[in-house]
């Protein structure tokens, strides 16, 4: 499990696999993760709507990110319609420790397309993150069914994490986005590293 942990990690480059204990906890209370992991999708659609509303001037970045927010809507009805086969229903939105130290790291005060650097990869690093853990889900939690579930949610967010970088490389310098994507990975770990490990949040 390390080997194969260590493997998806640095796929997506991040630099500090996650707890192997997390599966065992998360699948404890599926109510409580697959609330978490529907608001996380709910949150992704939402993202790509406020680039498109903010960025609209850009016409490579509404074109990548329309059918994302459909993507994304539709991954929230999917963790819904398996809420309901399971007779399990949808809890309140919780606090977003995770997103919300991210967003503290964005550099402010750049101007906009400084900003726009910001927020791509931030979405990029939340992508990358919740698609090693659906990874992870997908591997080793004990209800088999779910695997194949989880997988799809894997392969799909691994895409948008490919998109996020892809259009940050194309509204900024490579030079400066690698240099960036660095720092983001760099206090993402640390990050991850302070967080405590819960059974009921996806990051
Ligand atoms: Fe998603
Ligand atoms: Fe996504």
């Amino acid at each position: 499990m390390i080997n194969e942990q260590l493997q998806s990690v640095q796929m997506l480059g991040l630099k500090l696999p996650t707890d192997p204990r997390w599966v065992d906890l998360a699948e404890k209370d599926l109510t409580e993760i697959l609330t978490d992991h529907a608001y996380c999708e709910q949150k992704a659609a939402t993202a790509c709507i406020s680039l498109i509303q903010q960025y609209s001037d850009k016409e490579e970045l509404v074109a990548a990110l329309a059918p994302i927010v459909t993507e994304e809507w539709g991954h929230f009805r999917m963790v819904l319609a398996e809420l309901k086969k399971r007779n399990l229903q949808l809890g309140k939105q919780r606090k977003d420790e995770y997103v919300n130290a991210l967003l503290a790291f964005q550099q402010k005060g750049g101007g906009r397309e400084a900003a726009l650097l910001e927020k791509l990869l931030t979405c990029a690093l939340i992508e990358a993150r919740s698609c090693e853990r659906f990874r992870l889900l997908s591997l080793h939690i004990n209800d088999v069914p779910l695997r194949d579930w989880y997988h799809k949610f894997m392969v799909a967010e691994a895409g948008h994490y490919v998109l996020f970088i892809d259009l940050a490389k194309r509204y900024a310098p490579e030079a400066a986005v690698k240099k960036r994507w660095q720092e983001y990975l760099a206090y993402e770990a640390d990050v991850m590293k302070n967080l405590a490990l819960r059974g009921d949040r996806m990051h």
